[in-house]
């Protein structure tokens, strides 16, 4: 039977509340969710006021503050600090972005929230569970694939053909577009998502690939490919400022021209 609320173990609660330091001129507050799977808790919402004096600019050194000042439990991804390995996306002021990019003066709410991706399983606060996501990333064979004899040096691209991965090789596999897409939302079991599609028609297009048949006949299905509705949503996440919908109709036109 259809379920319209949610169950009892996922309604999310009040949680604490850790105020700044006595003095503290210029505040700022983060509510945060968090849940542990291993303390049979419902997930709940801290509330951290950071003194922004003591504090780096973006929302990644207020989160690298709380867990190191104010409290140790917060969970949370990062690694490159300068928005390259994608580790700290999350949901920040109502948006998927990354944490490391995203100056805590831009964020528009004075409590400024911040969640995990939206609709994937949380592995803990603000973490979520990539697996299924890199698998469909690797079902694509994200690699060069050829089937001529090696040259003896490297395989050659004309400068008119390395310019057409621009736009492309630029995605760092946050998962922002994939998880702000409606329809990855509810078909993402079978439905691509825009951040694989837009990886798929990378290495489509690029010239040095032969498999490109082979390719397309992989997204030839009605879910891997044409769940995508031009909602757009993955365009104006994307916080490399790439156009995953454009790359999906790209591979779109390339199915029927195949078909003409
Ligand atoms: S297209 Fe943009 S939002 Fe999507 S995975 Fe790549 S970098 Fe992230
Ligand atoms: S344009 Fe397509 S991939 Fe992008 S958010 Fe919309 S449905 Fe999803
Ligand atoms: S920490 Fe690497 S992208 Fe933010």
């Amino acid at each position: 039977m259809a379920e319209f609320t949610l169950p009892k173990n996922s309604k999310i609660g009040k949680g604490k509340h850790f105020p700044a330091p006595a003095g503290s001129k210029n505040v700022r507050t983060f509510k945060v969710y968090r849940w542990n799977p291993d303390d049979g808790q419902n997930p709940r919402v801290d509330t951290y006021d950071v003194d922004l004096a003591t504090c780096g600019p973006m929302v990644l050194d207020a989160l690298i503050k709380i867990k190191n000042e104010i409290d140790p439990t917060l969970t949370f991804r990062r690694s490159c600090r300068e928005g390259i390995c994608g580790s700290c996306a999350m949901n920040i002021d109502g948006t998927n972005t990354l944490a490391c990019t995203r100056a805590i003066s831009d964020c528009t709410k004075n409590e400024v929230p911040i969640y995990p991706l939206p609709h994937m399983a949380v592995v803990k606060d603000l973490v979520p569970d990539l697996t299924h996501f890199y698998a469909q990333y690797a079902s694509i064979r994200p690699w060069l694939r050829t089937q001529t004899a090696a040259p003896t040096r490297e395989r050659l691209q004309s400068k008119e053909d390395r310019a057409l991965l621009d736009g492309l090789y630029e995605c760092i596999l946050c998962a922002c577009c994939s998880t702000s897409c409606p329809s990855y939302w509810w078909n993402g079991d079978r439905y691509l998502g825009p951040a694989i599609l837009l990886q798929a028609y990378r290495w489509i297009i690029d010239s040095r690939d032969e498999d490109t048949g082979a390719r397309l006949d992989d997204l030839e299905d009605p879910f891997k490919l044409y769940r995508c509705h031009t909602i757009m949503n993955c365009a104006r996440t994307c916080p490399k400022g790439l156009n995953p919908a454009r790359a999906i109709g790209e591979i779109k036109k390339l199915m029927l021209a195949r078909r003409g």
